[in-house]
């Protein structure tokens, strides 16, 4: 796994053995296993004197969908934003504890954040296209890593995996803007993929949209599962009972209650207050 902590922990896209993304493609094509990708150990959230995260244990398999519930203010997108150092980015937050990336904590003093968010991208509940065409909102983290060869080719194929291409082929320079909520989400998604992430984390990627917009972000989640590991929050149990493979459960006051597969979660749980919180006696 050395690779990969070259990855993060230099501006180069490549580790020292030299190999690439589509080599390890190929490796592991078609086998979906339970390694994990990222594992949280004993991980606290602190804002100022609060306590957000209490000492997180969990391990979010490869090429998987992972869904975390819980009532609002439970702290879902404080775990999510730990995972690639968005926390960082808040002034107040300090986290305690470890959050391994293949093995590497990516707390440690050598990781480069910005290195860290291209392997493992994200997408927010408002879609946050930049004011810019579509082909630039996904060419954008191509040209800033300087990887602008052949970028018409990597944008069409981000925009395909973002289910979008076709509705957009015609229309490249027009501002992603003026694309509808829907659209401008799977441009947000496709803009993430651009940069080829193994990791793709969704705060409520589909709460802001209409019905037929969520299920076909429903639909591109599953999709992306073949390829990426996901990581979403959600608010919406049956959309995690859904799309999801794993789910954890979050309970007021930043405790991870359960962890499982969904199955699981939403057919036995272990715990009386999860299976309250399930069949909707609280939260
Ligand atoms: N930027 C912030 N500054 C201070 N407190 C925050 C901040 N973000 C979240 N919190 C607090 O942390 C707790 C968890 O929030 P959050 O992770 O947003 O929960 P969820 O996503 O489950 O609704 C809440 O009590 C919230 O008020
Ligand atoms: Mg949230």
């Amino acid at each position: 796994m050395e690779r990969d902590r070259a990855q993060i922990t230099s501006e180069r896209g490549e580790g020292d053995d030299g190999r690439t993304t589509s080599d390890r493609d190929r490796q592991t094509e078609a086998s979906r296993t339970d390694e994990s990708v990222i594992e949280s150990r004993d991980l606290s959230v602190f804002y100022g004197d609060d306590q957000a995260l209490q000492g997180i244990d969990m391990s979010i398999p490869e090429r998987q969908v992972t869904a975390l519930i819980g009532p609002s203010g439970c702290g879902k997108s404080t775990f999510l934003r730990s995972i690639n150092r968005m926390n960082d980015l808040i002034d107040v937050a300090r986290v305690e504890g470890e959050l391994y990336f293949h093995g590497k904590n990516v707390y440690d003093d050598d990781v480069d954040p910005v290195a860290l968010r291209r392997k493992i991208g994200m997408v927010f509940q408002r879609p946050n296209p930049f004011p810019k065409s579509i082909f630039d909102n996904v060419a954008y983290g191509l040209r800033v890593q300087n990887k602008d060869g052949d970028v018409e080719r990597k944008v069409r194929v981000a925009l395909e995996r973002a289910a979008l291409l076709e509705e957009v082929e015609d229309r490249l320079e027009e501002s992603g803007l003026d694309l509808s909520g829907g659209q401008q989400q799977r441009l947000c998604i496709a803009r993430a993929i651009a940069t080829d992430p193994e990791v793709i984390l969704m705060d409520e990627p589909a709460s802001a949209l209409d019905p037929v917009a969520t299920s076909q972000i429903e639909d591109l989640v599953e999709e992306l599962a073949r390829e990426y590991t996901v990581v979403i929050v959600t608010h919406n149990m049956q959309q995690a009972a859904r799309i999801s493979d794993k789910t954890a459960v979050f309970l007021t006051g930043g405790y991870l209650a359960e962890f499982d597969d969904t199955a699981t979660i939403f057919e036995n749980p272990e715990s009386q207050r999860v299976e309250d919180y399930i069949t909707g006696k609280f939260g």
